[in-house]
C-alpha cells in the first residue's frame, strides 16, 4: 500500500486536466469533447484496449496487469456537468453560460485518468483494471449508468466488482467516508390526478371538488412514514407539486399533485409504492372522486457490498488522513447504484473540505484532493489484485 506522498508528483498535471474539463463543461449524454479528451489521454498512456460510445458517450478502457491471471475490477468516474450558471469567479470558470461542473465530476474524471496513467506504467497486479467513464449521471432515467449497464459492458469485459468515488463537501480534504450496506437512497417519483366534477365556486354542492380531496391525500401521506414504518428506517415521502383551477370562481374538474420518495431500504420502497396508491385511492373514494396514479422507479439504493467495502476501507486508510467507515447514509441518490446493483462493489466519499455544497453555483472541486483520490484508486487495485489479496484468499 502506498502513501499519499507517492502520488503528489501527479497533482500538477492532473490539476491542469481538471481545470481544462471545468472550463469546458458538457451536459447529459452530450459529453463529446470530454469523451474525446478522456480517450486521447487513455490512448497516450498505452492502455490495452479502449471501447468508446457505450451508451452514446461512455468509455471503458482496460489495463492488464503483469502479475498473472486474475479477475477484472471496474473503477468508475462520471463526466457530465449541470445546467447551472457558475459564480465561483475562479480563473478556470466555465466558458459556457448556463453550464458548470457543480458536482465535481471534472475532478472525478481527472483523478481516474491520473490513476490510469499511474497503473498503465506500474502493472504489478494480477488480472485487469477496467476504467469506466460514464455520461449523464445527473439526468432523469434513463441515465448514463443505467444505459451502460443495460448495454452489457459488465459482462463483455468480465467485470466482477465495481468501485465508485464521489467528492464530498463537509469532509476534510484528505479524509474519506463510507459504510457497508446502504450509503445513498433510492429515488422514485409519483403523480396523482384526483378526478372530481367541476363547477361554479358558489355552488360547491353541485360539484365533486377535487381540491379538499387532494389536500386530505397530502395529509394522509404524512402519517405513512410517522405511523406505519419503523422509526429507525429512513423513508421520505414528499408531495412537491400541487395544482388545480387557475380561477378564483371555478371549482376544477381535477387536481394534480406529484412528489418524490427516498429510502435506504428496498422493502420500504415496495411499501411506499403500494401504500401511497392505497391511501390516495381510498381518500378519493370517500369523497366520491377517483384517482389516476403513476409511480416511477428511478435510481435504486446505493448499496455497498460488505467484502468490497473492506477493500475500500483498506485502500482509503493507507492513503487518507482519516477514514470514517461508519458514515451516516445520505438521502440523496447516485446513478452508480445501477452498477452496484449489477455487481458487488462500493462507493466512497472523498473529502472536498469546506467548499460550497454540490449543485451550488459557488461550488468548486478542491484540487488538493487529487493525490488522495488517485492514491485511493491505486491502493484499491493493490488491495483487490495485488499480493495482499492473494494471501488473504489463501488463508
Ligand atoms: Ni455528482
Amino acid at each position: 500500500m502506498l502513501q499519499v506522498e507517492h502520488f503528489r508528483h501527479l497533482q500538477a498535471e492532473v490539476t491542469d486536466w481538471r481545470r481544462h474539463l471545468h472550463r469546458n463543461p458538457e451536459l447529459d449524454f452530450a459529453v463529446y469533447e470530454t469523451a474525446r479528451f478522456v480517450t486521447e489521454k487513455l490512448a497516450s498512456f498505452g492502455v490495452n484496449h479502449i471501447e468508446t460510445r457505450i451508451a452514446e458517450t461512455g468509455i471503458v478502457a482496460i489495463i492488464q496487469g503483469q502479475g498473472g491471471l486474475g479477475p477484472t475490477i471496474g473503477l468508475r468516474a462520471d463526466m457530465d456537468a449541470l445546467p447551472i450558471q457558475e459564480s465561483t469567479g475562479k480563473p478556470w470558470s466555465s466558458q459556457f453560460d448556463g453550464k458548470m461542473h457543480a458536482c465535481g465530476h471534472d475532478g472525478h474524471t481527472a483523478m481516474l485518468l491520473g490513476a490510469a496513467k499511474y497503473l498503465a506504467s506500474n502493472r504489478d497486479f494480477k488480472g485487469s483494471v477496467a476504467l469506466i467513464f460514464q455520461p449523464a449521471e445527473e439526468v432523469e432515467l434513463p441515465s448514463g449508468g443505467f444505459k451502460m449497464v443495460e448495454d452489457g459492458f459488465l459482462d463483455r469485459f468480465n467485470i466482477e466488482r465495481v468501485y465508485g468515488m464521489h467528492n464530498w463537501p463537509g469532509i476534510a480534504v484528505g479524509e474519506f467516508g463510507l459504510r457497508a450496506g446502504s450509503l445513498m437512497a433510492s429515488q422514485d417519483d409519483f403523480d396523482i390526478v384526483v378526478r372530481g366534477k367541476g363547477g361554479h365556486a358558489a355552488a360547491p354542492h353541485l360539484t365533486v371538488d377535487p381540491v379538499p380531496t387532494a389536500a386530505q391525500i397530502v395529509l394522509g401521506l404524512q402519517t405513512l412514514v410517522s405511523r406505519s414504518t419503523d422509526p429507525l428506517d429512513a423513508l421520505v415521502v414528499s408531495v412537491t407539486k400541487q395544482s388545480a383551477s387557475f380561477a378564483y370562481n371555478v371549482i376544477a374538474d381535477q387536481a394534480e399533485m406529484a412528489g418524490t420518495v427516498r429510502t435506504l431500504s428496498p422493502a420500504l420502497r415496495d411499501f411506499a409504492e403500494r401504500r401511497i396508491e392505497e391511501v390516495a385511492r381510498c381518500i378519493a373514494m370517500a369523497h366520491g372522486a377517483e384517482i389516476d396514479f403513476r409511480y416511477r422507479r428511478s435510481v435504486p439504493v446505493t448499496f455497498n457490498d460488505a467484502e468490497a467495502t473492506k477493500s475500500a476501507i483498506q485502500a482509503a486508510r493507507s492513503v487518507g488522513r482519516a477514514v470514517d467507515d461508519q458514515i451516516k447514509p445520505v438521502m440523496g441518490s447516485e446513478d452508480f447504484a445501477y452498477m452496484l446493483k449489477a455487481r458487488p462493489g462500493a462507493l466512497v466519499f472523498l473529502g472536498n473540505g469546506s467548499s460550497a455544497p454540490v449543485h451550488n453555483p459557488a461550488y468548486d472541486f478542491d484540487d488538493e484532493a487529487i493525490p488522495y483520490g488517485i492514491g485511493y484508486w491505486v491502493n484499491l487495485v493493490k488491495s483487490e489484485l495485488g499480493d495482499e489479496r492473494v494471501l488473504l484468499t489463501r488463508q
